[in-house]
């Protein structure tokens, strides 16, 4: 009989088998379980509940058997359903039956939420790297084309010139969100429970607070029914990466029309375009695409989640065993997607030129003669009027704003002079000095501030 059977007096039917074994996919977090039986062992220990000797005999099989996994020899078993029980089994063959001590005051529910904090913990922290390197690869382009003044879009429509580098830092203010929002998900996650049993905590005088500082836990859970049943950190990983990719995923978008012919705005490196099957002049975007792509797939693990998760009676429930493959998925697209995407923003070279000429077109000054008149004391709604107007008689007459006439433009207000040639989009930018604004003061020292949030984390945390 496989273990966990000895009441019943038939072996579990191979399709059930097939169909509630979680080891093709928790074999994941070997690593994770080993390292908290190692720290359970040296507590049993340590409070008398199993002998010196045989918590060591324990440690060096439970070394032993990482190594064999690690090497490839390890032969995971379905029939033992977990790697909880798969990894145990294996302990009993090696030691004998003193490896059935280390179950003592502690259950697989208890186990795997351990399991799954230590491995969310790995992710969130690889996960925050990541999103720097992007972050500093942004600070970068920001910082080389800090000149470029590109058209500011407003339902994709040219509304006003801002900096190439003002819109970059842009999405350094998401990203920032972003490490925030796994930051703050990292501490929710950092609590350790072990000593939560199955549900109601366990009989023997153990020492949690130990077992917290053995595997790098802040803090202990407080309430063993909630300990056991309790996955909000892996919703909350997912919701993070969510909105992270939903970032990414705009910023995609971006790159993906800018490096359209009709755009042209930047150039991606070859290394991170593909060829066309049969259009020889095609240079594709494939990898901002597959980040736009992948997007819908990370949303719908959070949703499966949500929904798995919303009609669970407390405590632990089998049902709980489907966080697992969505977790990793969505880990496997996020770390990956951070690391292709910083590459792509690294090499992509922006055309300066192309975005000057886009940038004069499109009567994108309309606002500042619109605040013009507004200055020489015209209400803003008339000025808008007017200016207005003044669009669509330019329009007509196939005319830029600087090749109009001042009698043409008096036609439209007597305020208008000479003065309004110098309204240009340098001067519109300029003129946005305000905190948050685009002009080149403004945009240099959020580029400061940027360096310093990321020098901030190369040197601390
Ligand atoms: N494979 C299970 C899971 O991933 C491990 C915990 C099982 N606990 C239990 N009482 N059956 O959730």
């Amino acid at each position: 009989m496989t273990p966990l059977r000895s009441r019943f007096q038939k072996e579990l039917n191979k399709k059930v088998e097939a169909y509630t074994t979680s080891i093709p996919f928790d074999w994941r977090l070997y690593r994770h379980d080993i390292a908290g039986s190692i720290a359970h062992a040296k507590m049993l220990a340590k409070q008398g509940i199993i002998q010196t000797e045989e918590a060591e005999v324990i440690i060096s099989g439970l070394t032993s058997i990482r190594e064999e996994i690690e090497q490839g020899k390890f032969r995971f078993k379905p029939e033992l359903e977990d790697i909880h029980m798969n990894i145990e089994a294996r302990l009993l063959k090696k030691i004998g039956e003193v490896g059935g001590k280390l179950h003592t005051a502690r259950s697989r529910n208890d186990q795997v939420a351990l399991d799954m904090r230590l491995f969310a913990k790995e992710a969130i922290s690889n996960t925050l790297v990541k999103l720097r390197q992007l972050q500093q690869a942004l600070i970068n382009l920001a910082e080389v084309n800090k000149g470029v003044a590109m058209p500011g879009y407003t339902h994709l429509q040219p509304a006003q010139p801002v900096l190439l580098a003002h819109h970059l830092l842009a999405y350094f203010e998401m990203l920032q969100r972003d490490v925030d929002r796994f930051s703050d998900c990292l501490r929710r996650t950092d609590v350790m429970p072990l000593g939560s049993g199955a549900i109601a905590g366990v009989t023997y005088n153990i020492d949690r607070e130990f077992l917290a500082t053995e595997l790098g836990f802040s803090q202990i859970s407080q309430n063993s029914i909630d300990a056991v049943s309790d996955r909000d950190f892996v919703v909350e990983y997912e919701a993070a990466a969510s909105l992270c990719m939903m970032h990414l995923s705009r910023l995609a978008e971006e790159i993906i029309l800018w490096s359209s012919a009709e755009f042209d705005f930047i150039e991606l490196d070859e290394a991170y375009t593909t060829g066309s099957s049969i259009m020889p002049q095609k240079k594709n975007p494939d990898v901002a695409e597959l980040v736009r792509g992948k997007t819908g797939r990370v949303y719908g693990k959070l949703m499966a989640l949500l929904t798995t998760m919303k009609g669970l009676p407390l405590s632990y429930n089998r049902d709980m065993q489907e966080d697992k493959e969505g977790f990793f998925d969505t880990i496997d697209t996020l770390l990956p997607t951070l690391e292709v995407f910083t590459g792509m923003v690294k090499t992509l070279k922006v055309k300066a030129e192309n975005i000057g000429q886009a940038v004069k077109r499109g009567y994108i000054l309309a606002t500042d003669l619109a605040d013009y008149l507004v200055r020489k004391g015209e209400p803003f709604r008339i000025a808008h009027d007017i200016v207005a107007k003044l669009v669509s008689y330019a329009i007509e007459k196939g005319k830029s704003f600087s090749e109009l006439s001042l009698t043409e433009y008096k036609d439209f207000s007597p305020l208008f002079g000479d003065d309004v040639y110098s309204i240009t989009i340098e001067s519109s930018i300029a003129a946005r000095d305000i905190i948050g604004g685009t002009a080149p003061r403004q945009v240099e020292q959020a580029l400061a501030t940027a360096k310093e949030i990321i020098g901030d984390f190369k040197g601390g945390k």
